[in-house]
């Protein structure tokens, strides 16, 4: 009797467990024609930033370089309103000392007011300021870009992803290796090419990292765009480099502290754990069982 139920229950499953099968099967079916119409975007370049995994930090120096490049070359279309110039002197950061953030912050302008006189003016920023875009509003970034606003790039290497997992191992995946944001960033400054064919677009540049191919930044690096504070050679692939390590920094300006913390509360919770294993020999070990 027990033994047939047993067979039953066994039976049932079996059945479950095929249609499940059957249902990821035919989404693989259906979704993968889907993917591969349209031009396909390439997978950004692995790279292995210092700040990967549970114990990566920031590399200091890298992030003042991707800082350094960021203002003299990016800053011209890009603004990065979730980082207020303060934050760079903060713990976890490019660290700069606060008088240089104090210097950097007046060189940039910013819309204030409005004054007893009811206007509004411009003043040189502060460490508390934003750091401001170039442009007064999206239109005047759209006209002055061939139609397409350059974005702002504070979360930038979390909005995008520099690779794709199979649906059903993605949540695993991403947690060890990321989505490949910085990455992202890293191919996609390092990837202008010629287009296949001598193809041309007016106002585009061909970049195969890009959704769609066809990009409206002009290629923003080239050998030597910066004079490097730190005597480093300035390449592309440098630059691009730190400029994305900046980035991801800038996306997760409180990471060290967050990591460190968790690891402490790892740590409590292991040694609280053994104590209570401790606690419980203790006061069983008489009794008889
Ligand atoms: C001359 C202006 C200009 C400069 C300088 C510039 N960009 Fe851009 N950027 C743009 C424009 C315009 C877009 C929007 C492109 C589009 O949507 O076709 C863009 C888009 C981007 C994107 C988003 C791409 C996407 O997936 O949507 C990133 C990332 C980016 N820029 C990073 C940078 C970095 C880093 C620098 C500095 C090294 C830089 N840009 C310098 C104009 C510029």
């Amino acid at each position: 009797m027990g033994r047939n139920v047993n067979m039953r229950d066994f039976r049932i499953m079996n059945r479950i467990i095929k249609a499940i099968a059957a249902c990821g099967l035919s989404l693989a079916v259906v979704s993968g024609p889907a993917a591969a119409s349209g031009a396909k975007v390439e997978n950004a370049e692995d790279y292995a930033f210092s700040f990967e995994g549970p114990f990566g930090t920031f590399d200091r120096a890298q992030l003042r370089r991707g800082w350094q490049v960021y203002k003299e070359v990016c800053a011209a279309c890009h603004s990065l309103k979730y980082i207020r110039f303060r934050n760079l002197a903060e713990p976890g950061g490019p660290q700069l000392d606060k008088k240089t953030v104090k210097a950097i912050a007046a060189e940039y302008s910013v819309k204030d007011g409005p004054n007893d006189e009811g206007e509004m003016f411009e003043r040189p920023a502060r460490p508390s300021d934003a750091i401001p875009s170039p442009f007064p509003n999206e239109q005047a970034a759209k006209a002055a870009n061939n139609g397409a606003a350059p974005p702002d790039l504070s979360l930038i290497t979390k909005a995008r992803e520099g690779w794709w997992y199979p649906w059903y191992l993605s949540p695993i995946l991403k947690l060890v290796n990321g989505n490949g944001g910085p990455e992202y960033v890293r191919s996609l400054l390092m990837g202008y090419k010629p287009a296949p064919h001598g193809e041309e677009k007016e106002g585009l540049h061909y970049n195969p990292y890009f959704k769609g191919h066809w990009i409206a930044m002009p290629p923003p690096l080239s050998d030597d765009a910066v004079e490097y504070a730190d005597g480093t050679r300035a390449t592309v692939e440098q630059m691009a480099t730190d400029v994305a390590a900046f980035l991801a920094w800038a996306a997760m300006p409180k990471m060290e502290e967050r990591k460190r913390v968790g690891l402490m509360v790892l740590l409590y919770m292991g040694l609280f754990a053994l104590l209570m294993l401790l606690v419980k020999t203790v006061i069983w070990h008489r009794v008889k069982h």
